[in-house]
C-alpha cells in the first residue's frame, strides 16, 4: 500500500494511514490507501496487495545514502544547477538519514561518560514496516523486544533508564502503540523501558506527551549556498495562482473533505484556483506535478489525509508556497521545533487557518478568505515560509549545510540536547 511514488525531495510527511478516521485499532488501513503523500518510487503498481506490500523492496529508497533515486523528473522545474541534488525521498529512510549524520555529528564521543544524550541506532520503522500487513504480533516486535533487552544491559541506560536516550523513527506514531495482541502496528513505544525515550517520529498522537515530531526526507542540498540560491528561486517566483490543491479524492468516503476542496476550486475558477488530481497523474509524473503547482500559487490547501498531518505540507512549503490547514493538529503543536510559533499563536505569520467545519457547512469560502488577506500580507507570508526552509529539509552532506545554517537534523539534535541536560550545541 505504501505504494504511490511521491518522489520528493524534500519532505517530511506523509501519512498513509486512517490513524484518524479508524475508530478501533483493530482495523488495518485498506490495502487501497496509498495517500497523496505516500511515497515509494520503486513501486511497480499503485494498489499491491495487502498480503505482499511487506515483499516490497526497500533497496532503491534507501540508496544514496537514504535519499533515494535522483529525482530527474524535476528537470525543468528546478534551476539545472541544483537538479542533481534533488532526489525521490522516502519518508521511512529518516531512520537511515539521520544515522548517518549522527555518526558524522561534530559532538560525537566514544566514551560514555562524556556523552549528554546517547542516540540509539535502531530502524524501529523500517523492522516493523516489514511487517505491517502481514505477519503477527510477535514478528512485528521481535526486533524491537531484542533491542530492548540488549539495551538494559548497556551501562548507559543503567544510569539513565532511557532518559536521556533519544531516536528517531521514520513511521508515524500509531505504527508503534499497539496493545494487546491485536489490531494494528507493533508495540514498541509501549513497551516496558521505553517511557523515557525521547522519540523523534514523523507524526505524534494528539494524545503522546513528550514526543517530538521532526521533519523528514529532503531536497538534499549540499551547502548553505545551494539553500540560498533555492530560497531566492521561489521568492522571486511569479505566482499566477491564488491557491492550489493536489490530492486523492476519495469518493467511496462519504462527505470526504477534500471532496469539498476540489469543488471550492473549481467555484473559484482557473485563474485562482488550479487542482491535481492524483489519481489522474502517472505515479512518476506526480512530484513534478505537484510541485510545478505549488512553485506558481501563493497558497496551498492541506487538509488532513489518512492521518492529521500530511507530507504534502512540507513539500508545499519548500517551494515556498504558504499552506492552509483545515485541522489544528495537521501542523500546530505538532512540529515545535521546526515551525515557529506552534503554542505561542504565531502560526499566523506561515500558515492560515481555517476551520474545516464551516468550509463544510458552507459559512466561509477559502477563496474568500485567502482573497481577503491581501498581497502585501501573503508576501509577509511567504518571506516567513521561505526563511524557515532550511529546517524542513535534510542537508545531503555528512557535515550539514556549514555556515552556521541549520537543517532538520541540526534542529532535532539541538533541541534534544536543549531537554537533556540543557546541554547547548556549540554552531559550527
Ligand atoms: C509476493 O511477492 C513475491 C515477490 O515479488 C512473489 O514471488 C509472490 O508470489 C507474491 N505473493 C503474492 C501472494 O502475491
Ligand atoms: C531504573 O528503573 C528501575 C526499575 O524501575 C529502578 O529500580 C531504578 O532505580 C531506576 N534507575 C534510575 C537511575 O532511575
Ligand atoms: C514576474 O513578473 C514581473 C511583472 O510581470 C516581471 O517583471 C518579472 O520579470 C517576473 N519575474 C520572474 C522571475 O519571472
Ligand atoms: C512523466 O514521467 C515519465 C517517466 O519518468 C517521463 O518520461 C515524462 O517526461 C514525464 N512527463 C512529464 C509531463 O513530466
Ligand atoms: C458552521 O460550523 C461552525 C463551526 O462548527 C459553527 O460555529 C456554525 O454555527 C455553523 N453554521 C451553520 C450555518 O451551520
Amino acid at each position: 500500500p505504501r505504494a504511490s511514488s511521491y518522489p520528493a525531495w524534500i519532505t517530511p510527511l506523509g501519512l498513509l494511514h486512517l490513524l484518524p478516521l479508524i475508530p478501533s485499532r483493530t482495523r488495518a488501513p485498506p490495502a487501497s490507501s496509498s495517500s497523496t503523500t505516500s511515497r515509494r518510487p520503486s513501486t511497480p503498481t499503485s494498489s499491491l496487495p495487502a498480503t505482499n506490500s511487506t515483499v516490497e523492496s526497500l533497496c532503491v529508497a534507501l540508496s544514496n545514502g537514504g535519499f533515494g533515486p535522483p529525482a530527474g523528473e524535476l528537470a525543468g522545474v528546478v534551476p539545472a544547477n541544483l537538479l542533481p541534488y534533488w532526489y525521490s525521498t522516502d519518508q521511512f529512510s529518516l531512520e537511515l538519514i539521520f544515522h548517518r549524520r549522527i555518526l558524522a555529528h561534530r559532538c560525537r564521543t566514544a566514551d560514555p561518560s562524556a556523552a549528554a544524550a546517547f542516540y540509539i541506532p535502531f530502524y524501529a520503522g523500517l523492522s516493523v514496516g516489514k511487517h505491517l500487513w502481514s505477519g503477527d504480533a510477535a514478528s512485528r516486535d521481535r526486533d524491537s523486544a531484542l533491542l530492548l533487552r540488549w539495551i538494559k544491559e548497556q551501562s548507559p541506560w543503567k544510569r539513565s533508564n532511557g532518559s536521556d536516550h533519544f531516536i528517531a523513527l521514520g513511521r508515524i506514531s500509531w505504527d508503534f502503540h499497539r496493545s494487546g495482541n491485536d489490531g494494528w502496528g507493533g508495540s514498541f513505544l509501549n513497551m516496558a523501558g521505553m517511557e523515557k525515550v525521547t522519540r523523534l517520529i514523523i507524526e505524534r498522537n494528539p494524545s503522546d506527551k513528550g514526543r517530538r515530531s521532526t521533519v523528514s526526507d529532503g531536497v538534499p542540498p549540499r551547502t548553505a549556498a545551494e539553500v540560498r540560491q533555492w530560497q531566492r528561486f521561489v521568492l522571486n517566483r511569479n505566482r499566477s495562482t491564488l491557491f492550489v490543491f493536489a490530492g486523492a479524492p476519495r469518493p467511496q468516503v462519504k462527505d470526504d473533505f477534500r471532496g469539498f476542496l476540489f469543488k471550492e476550486c473549481k467555484r473559484a475558477g482557473k485563474g485562482t484556483c488550479r487542482s491535481l488530481d492524483w489519481w489522474k497523474v502517472r505515479r512518476q509524473n506526480r512530484s513534478s506535478a505537484a510541485m510545478r503547482l505549488f512553485l506558481d500559487s501563493a497558497f496551498c490547501l492541506q487538509p488532513k489525509g489518512d492521518s492529521y498531518t500530511r507530507r504534502s505540507m512540507f513539500d508545499c512549503m519548500l517551494v515556498g508556497a504558504v499552506p492552509v490547514v483545515f485541522w489544528r493538529h495537521s501542523a500546530y503543536g505538532q512540529y515545535e521545533w521546526y515551525l515557529p510559533g506552534s503554542g505561542e499563536g504565531r502560526e499566523g505569520e506561515w500558515s492560515v487557518f481555517i476551520d474545516s467545519r464551516e468550509v463544510k457547512n458552507g459559512t466561509v469560502s477559502v477563496k474568500e478568505v485567502l482573497e481577503g488577506i491581501g498581497e502585501k500580507r501573503a508576501r509577509e507570508m511567504r518571506e516567513r515560509v521561505v526563511e524557515m526552509i532550511p529546517r524542513l529539509l535534510y542537508a545531503a552532506a555528512d557535515e550539514g549545510l556549514g555556515e552556521g545554517m541549520q537543517d532538520a537534523f541540526d534542529v532535532a539534535v539541538k533541541g534534544v540536547l536543549r531537554r537533556f541536560r540543557g546541554a547547548v550545541v556549540p554552531a559550527a
